[in-house]
């Protein structure tokens, strides 16, 4: 560590980091604007300014930018001193000459940087009589919003969009004080990260347009920390609701998941809460029911002894485990098609037994080299295709390094690296959105997919089972081989236990991270938690061994095709759903029980990291709906801790899950943490129509959060952040004041425990286990027939976030991806396989290989077509 004196007060900072990053980490209040933890200094806003000088004899000193300065052993510098602080209040006055007065219509308003910044710096007058400088807005799509006159011109937005997420279509435009970010014209933005313009910008012009519809103030709204339900990465949210809608999702800050970023797919995916396909209230043979009524024929029904449950992959760990004590062990299935069970029980062998280590997104950002095997990471696991991009850039870093660059200076690091980009190899089906940062990339069927990287694991180790040789294999190698830390991606989706278990191989041979990506937001409990698969629970019914159903959080529509689902449902005698929208299985239940989303319930989700993490309910619905697990529980368990607690007993390797966050007896000074900010104006005359008296606001017996401003000052273990704020932070960014350092852990540890824990944390093992050696024969196209295999949708293919207002607008719509020379784009064709006959437009795809086609997975009416699987295509009569 260096001493720096400020204002002749020493404090240790860390030499490889600038002055303003050190200010920081010590609680000391600088503004800045264009400096960003995850983008580093450029000197552009000339907002951080200090004094520095010489020595101790130096009276003099001279103005730096804090951000561009670094800290190193006896640096002298000033923040109080005067001209420093008239500099700062005249760089604000400057910036603000355009900004518009609007803040009480401005959306930012009340957790605005840019607002933060100017009380920080003291500017509270402004002397600039003239007309300001005006721009047309412009339609940027219906996530995120633009008001392009509140403009600061700190560059942030187009460092983040391009530099960082790898967008092309924002930038900065003309000159001078005309310099206008956006589009170069009106369209929705293209890149799947764009909804972080929102907390990126330091003020008002990017905001949330689906916050828009129905907005609220940030200290009006109530927050709880939660997870975000639209993929297996388990990304941190905070999720904020006003008079029992939920209104928008921002990013909580975990330094090991998601830091500062989420996908557009977790940001604005959370309407499907407000959906009005929501079930309110329970419905028996479609007749509104009491909550008691309800319980009632589901214990009658429970009772009767031939009951099954059906649990979910896309529901909490605790959801599951009370329908599995409901039914029985041996009477739950796991509610996953058959090839999703295989594939996800195979994972969490290839986890459980490593030596591999599972790299959190953080640790894949400082990955070197890195291989993927069958994913199409931008649209499967969106936030980590984020982290790729930053991977590519360590191994040019040395240049950076070598030219004695300090890599937070982020101009000085992008002229060294130019385009130069390190070893990232792509091998998949289809061409995705990372190929364009990919240093080579490999289009083959799941089978020869899967035999690359056998051959990539045996030109590693000639002990691996060796295969087919491909020219590939060797350059892969050679790059892993070399690497300091290389990573190995695989997973579930493209539907091949040979893929994944070749991946392993190479992770094993190449002593490398091992990543499996896999597509729900609880797979991995789920799979832990266990049960047989789908069509085991279709057999039961079947043969006659039981005759009534409970299906949990599941459209078995899009698990199976719809005659096997049909067939099911239609000989059950009693069929009970519990579920959040309506769908096709809930229109098939003789009683449908309306179950709390993350933002209504309480609950435990394991990651494809292995991180189980908690999410707390968010607001008490004033209507019938509850958490799935109430509804299941029975009458001995009292609130969340006690179902975890019997969860631990029942299944022990799941116990770690019930420290993802403190219990409901947590309290910080006797105190609970309140769900909303202390200024918020919830006493307001809104509801006089219904109650003249204040209403008592609700309990909370399941944590430590309480539906109220009151509660403790302090701020709370990680897992228990509903909003950042600290005096004088009202914006985003006083997730500083929470961490560390900017950018760095938060205090007292981030948020989840890891499941899985790998023989060498980090490093390489050389503990290796038995090499999986079902090497797959190459693939043979058939005549007059393809293979069908899955292509995921970033917007279509998950099944919640299409119910989002935003979201429904840019979803995709069904079709086929071909290479068939004698068909042209768009043209009719019908697909025909085991699950059905479809009608559906061609979209030409060069690039797939010879007897290869895809479908939009999950997108209906595809949604429930079991892939890989041979099919015919023919034109359409
Ligand atoms: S739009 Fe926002 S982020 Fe971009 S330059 Fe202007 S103030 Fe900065
Ligand atoms: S990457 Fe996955 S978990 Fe993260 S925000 Fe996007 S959909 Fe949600
Ligand atoms: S934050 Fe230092 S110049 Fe902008």
């Amino acid at each position: 560590m260096a001493t720096v004196y400020i204002d002749n007060k020493p404090y240790q900072m860390d030499p490889e980091e600038n002055l303003l990053h050190g200010c920081l980490s010590q609680g000391l209040n600088l503004p800045y604007f264009c400096w960003h933890p995850a983008l580093g200094s450029v000197g552009a806003c000339r907002q951080c300014a200090v004094k520095q000088f010489k020595d101790e004899h130096d009276s003099q000193g001279k103005i730096v930018m804090s951000c561009m300065t670094p800290a190193v052993e006896g640096t002298r510098i000033s923040i109080a001193d005067a001209e420093a602080a008239a500099f700062r209040t005249g760089v604000i006055e400057g910036l603000m000459l355009n900004h518009p007065h609007d803040c009480p219509v401005c959306d930012e308003g009340g957790e605005c940087h840019l607002q933060d910044m100017t009380v920080m710096t003291g500017h509270d007058y402004r002397h600039y009589e003239f007309d300001k400088r005006t721009f047309r807005n412009q339609n940027l799509g219906p996530l995120v919003n633009h008001e392009a006159n509140r403009c600061i011109q700190c560059y942030r937005c187009v460092r983040y969009y391009r530099d960082y997420a790898g967008g092309k279509d924002l930038n900065a435009f003309a000159s001078r004080n005309t310099v206008f970010f956006g589009r170069d014209e009106d369209g929705v933005l293209e890149n799947e990260f764009s909804g972080n313009l929102v907390e990126i910008c330091p003020t008002g012009v990017f905001t949330d347009k689906t916050l828009k519809h129905h907005y609220a103030r940030k200290w009006d709204q109530q927050f709880a920390p939660s997870v975000c339900v639209h993929c297996a990465l388990g990304c941190n949210i905070d999720a904020g609701e006003r008079y029992g809608t939920l209104r928008r999702v921002v990013n909580r800050y975990n330094h090991e998941v998601n830091g500062y970023f989420l996908c557009d797919r977790g940001r604005f995916g959370y309407e499907f809460v407000n959906s009005e396909r929501r079930l309110r209230q329970p419905l028996l043979n479609g007749k509104p029911v009491s909550s008691a009524g309800a319980r009632l024929h589901l214990d009658e029904c429970a009772a009767s002894g031939r009951v099954i449950g059906i649990g979910s992959p896309r529901a909490s760990l605790e959801a599951n485990f009370a329908l599995r004590t409901l039914v029985g062990p041996e009477r739950f299935y796991s509610g996953m098609a058959d090839d999703q069970a295989k594939l996800a029980s195979r994972m969490i062998e290839i986890l459980r037994r490593g030596p591999m280590p599972t790299p959190t997104l953080r640790e894949i950002e400082e990955c070197d080299a890195v291989f993927i095997l069958g994913e199409d990471i931008t649209n499967v696991a969106p936030r980590m295709a984020l982290s790729l991009r930053q991977s590519v850039r360590q191994q040019p870093m040395e240049i950076a390094k070598r030219a004695n660059v300090p890599l937070w200076m982020d101009h000085g690091v992008r002229d060294a690296l130019q385009d130069a980009k390190g070893p990232l190899f792509i091998a998949t089906p289809y061409s995705t959105r990372l190929d364009e940062v990919a240093t080579a990339t490999f289009r083959g069927a799941p089978d020869d997919l899967a035999r690359l990287g056998f051959a990539v694991a045996h030109a590693l180790d000639p002990e691996a089972p060796s295969g087919q040789d491909f020219p590939l294999a060797a350059e892969i190698a050679n790059a892993l081989k070399t690497a300091k830390k290389p990573l190995i991606i695989s997973g579930m989706s493209c539907g091949s236990e040979a893929v994944m278990e070749a991946a392993a191989n190479v992770a094993m041979a190449a002593q490398a991270a091992l990543s499996l990506t896999a597509p729900e937001c609880n797979t991995v409990g789920a799979a832990l938690i266990g049960g047989s698969p789908l069509t085991a629970a279709f057999e039961a019914i079947r043969d006659g061994r039981t005759d009534t159903v409970i299906i949990l959080e599941n459209d078995l529509y899009r698990r199976a095709p719809a005659s096997e689902v049909d067939t099911f449902l239609s000989a059950a005698k009693h069929v009970i759903v519990l579920d959040h929208l309506a769908n096709p299985t809930t229109e098939k239940a003789e009683l449908q029980l309306p179950a709390g989303t993350f933002a209504e319930s309480d609950g435990t989700f394991i990651s494809s990291e292995g991180r189980a993490q908690r999410f707390f309910q968010v607001f008490a619905p004033d209507n019938e709906v509850l958490a799935s697990w109430r509804w299941l529980k029975p009458e001995s368990w009292k609130n969340l801790d006690d179902v975890l607690a019997a969860l631990s007993k029942a299944l022990p390797e799941l116990a770690p899950a019930s420290y993802a966050a403190p219990s409901s007896a947590f309290r910080i000074a006797g105190a609970k943490i309140p769900r909303s900010p202390h200024r918020e104006s919830g006493r307001t005359a809104v509801l006089v129509n219904i109650d003249i008296s204040e209403p008592k606001t609700p309990e909370d017996p399941d944590s430590a959060l309480s539906f109220s401003m009151e509660g403790t000052p302090d701020k709370p273990p990680a897992p228990l952040i509903p909003f950042f704020w600290s005096p004088g932070w009202n914006s985003i960014q006083a997730v500083n004041t929470y961490q560390k350092e900017p950018g760095g852990p938060l205090r007292g540890g981030d948020a989840g425990v890891r499941m899985f824990e790998p023989a060498a944390p980090n490093g390489r093992s050389s503990n290796r286990q038995a090499w999986f050696s079902a090497i797959p024969p190459a693939f043979e196209p058939r005549a007059g027939e393809w293979l069908l295999l899955p292509m995921y949708h970033f917007i279509g293919s998950e099944e919640l976030s299409v119910a989002a207002r935003g979201l429904a607008e840019l979803a995709t719509k069904p079709y086929v991806a071909v290479n068939r020379a004698d068909l042209a784009d768009g043209a009719e064709v019908e697909v025909s396989c085991a699950s059905g006959t479809f009608r559906l437009p061609v979209r030409l795809q060069p690039d797939l290989p010879q007897g290869v086609a895809c479908l939009s997975a999950g997108v209906a009416p595809l949604s429930g077509v079991t892939m890989p699987a041979w099919g015919k295509i023919e034109r359409a009569k």
